[in-house]
């Protein structure tokens, strides 16, 4: 059995199926990259015949990532197996094909409405057809963890027949718990004939918390590769989060049946507090702040006695040394006065891999905020490249904004915005500047959106902080997936309209690429 743990990432596949954390090319982009950097052993890079959107993100992450397996998602059918062939082909030997179809007696008889015998019949034929195209194959058996035991091993023994050479047992429904995955994961590697010819691999949700528990006790039983998201994002309560599984097994490898000491992984661990924050950045998706490993108090010592104890030695209240995370690698903050070569080496280091007309867009954000604020911090220019590229790539820019507001005042803005060289002045009153300014926003863009989540931060500590923004937002009668925008700026209120302004341009961007709900 390999010393080596290796780390699927589908941070942009089962990741992105989180309400809100959609994100449009240029910010997956961002994250595979960031990924690469990580050493994550294989990115799903996302679901190809979903959507043209989905195509071109998985073809286009292939063609830019060399330093990682890109795997895309295939329902077992021959359209889906070979659109996803076509999307990691630009990856050449480092494609795979990662396909899927439920084995549990409820999806079997309700959802699929087919017999064990055709199930097997399905998933052998869908795995021949997948290693006819790529040799790197994987199949997962969806709601694995509430299948029988027997029945799922006759379909495991089947599909590594077939060419499979990674296996996945989701607890898809995150139903499942230690003991009762560790006895899943022992019986498969004790019934099926041929195990030794693939890599065991699991994948865990997070419905009653215990994603990250079951994925190490699947390790400690011998599974070799572990799925799951980074920040723990993910459909429902999430998937396993994966900065948690990495550290738990280099902080207690021997916890795990490792050998003390050892690193079992190919992870470069000072990556991960800044993949946890691009993440963050580019999928509008907060982290807790007491989330273990990336949160902003995980490594914050407010008692007197811990303070102290860590001041003696830092190991009486640390298991972990937060460098060795990637924290506290901070440098000095910008000015005004940075010019743009600064600039553009402060962004590369922050990870943005930007064009020379992005980077200048960038810089007249940037000059126009140090204007109003003493120092720019890293955490303020990332929002300002969120903020700006997202506007700029969208189809309206905003020009100028003027609100009025106060306790006896109408609420009432100004908007001007402009597109393909356009400019559209209108005004609107609302309860408040902020629903002002988004009616005006309504009212050139003649969209109709609705508000369903509203978050403001400061960037940076002090009284000249950027507020920034993230949004959730509506639009027409379709519920079932939010668009999220984000903004950031010295005032919540323009912040708030660039917020706006950035959900109904990407938006504008979903529905030219997948019309339709
Ligand atoms: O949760 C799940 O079962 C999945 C499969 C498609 C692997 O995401
Ligand atoms: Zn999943």
């Amino acid at each position: 059995m390999s010393d080596k743990v290796l780390f699927f990432d589908t941070t942009l596949r089962d990741g992105e199926q989180c309400p809100g954390a959609s994100m449009n090319l240029r910010q997956k982009l961002e994250v595979a990259r960031q990924l690469e950097k990580l050493g994550v052993d294989i990115i799903e890079a996302g679901f190809p015949c979903i959507s043209d959107g989905d195509f071109e993100a998985v073809s286009t992450i292939a063609r830019t990532v060399k330093n990682c397996r890109i795997a895309g998602l295939a329902r077992c059918v021959e359209n889906d197996i070979r659109k996803c062939a076509a999307a990691v082909a630009p990856a050449g030997e480092r494609g795979r094909i990662h396909t899927f179809l439920a084995t549990s007696p409820l999806h079997r008889e309700f959802k699929l409405k087919k017999s064990k015998e055709e199930i097997i019949e399905m998933a052998v034929a869908g795995v021949k057809l997948a290693k006819s195209l790529v040799d790197d194959v994987e199949f997962s058996a969806e709601d694995a963890s509430r299948t029988e035991l027997d029945y799922l091993a006759q379909v495991v023994e089947a599909v590594i027949d077939a060419g499979a050479t990674t296996v996945n047992l989701p607890d898809t429904v995150g139903f499942t718990t230690p003991v009762e995955y560790a006895r899943m994961v022992d019986y498969i590697c004790a019934n099926v004939r041929n195990i030794d010819k693939a890599v065991i691999s699991v994948h865990c949700h997070n419905d009653i918390g215990l994603a990250v528990a079951n994925s190490l006790t699947a390790v400690a039983h011998g599974a070799r590769q572990v799925e799951g998201a980074i920040n723990g994002i993910g459909e429902r309560a999430g998937n396993a989060a994966l900065e948690e599984v990495i550290m738990a097994l280099s902080t207690r490898p021997e916890a795990f049946g490792f050998e003390a000491g050892s690193t079992p992984h190919n992870i470069n661990t000072r990556e991960i507090v800044k993949t946890s924050r691009v993440v963050s950045r580019m999928s509008s998706m907060p982290v807790q702040r007491s989330k273990a490993i990336v949160g902003e108090n995980a490594f914050a010592h407010s008692s007197g006695i811990h303070q102290h104890g860590i001041l003696a030695k830092r190991e009486t209240y640390e298991v972990i040394d937060p460098a060795v995370v990637g924290w506290g690698e901070t440098e000095l903050p910008l000015t005004k006065h940075s010019g743009r070569a600064a600039v553009k080496s402060r962004l590369e280091k922050l990870g943005f891999n930007l064009s020379e007309a992005e980077i200048a867009s960038v810089f007249e954000r940037f000059k126009k905020v140090g204007d109003s604020k003493k120092f720019v911090y890293d955490d303020d220019l990332a929002s300002l490249v969120d903020d700006s590229l997202d506007t700029e790539h969208g189809t309206w820019k905003m020009v100028n904004l003027q609100f009025v507001a106060g306790a006896s005042a109408m609420p009432t803005a100004t908007v001007t915005l402009e597109k393909d060289g356009k400019a559209i002045t209108d005004c609107a009153i609302g309860n408040g500047p902020v629903n002002a300014c988004f009616k005006a926003i309504d009212r050139i863009t003649k969209s109709k959106g609705t508000l369903v989540d509203y978050n403001v931060r400061a960037t940076s500590a002090g009284q000249d902080a950027l507020g920034e923004v993230s949004v959730k937002v509506q639009f027409g009668d379709c519920a079932c997936k939010p668009v999220s925008g984000k903004g950031a700026a010295t005032d919540v209120i323009e912040a708030s309209a660039r917020a706006y302004l950035s959900a109904v341009n990407r938006n504008i961007t979903l529905n030219l690429l997948t019309p339709g709900c």
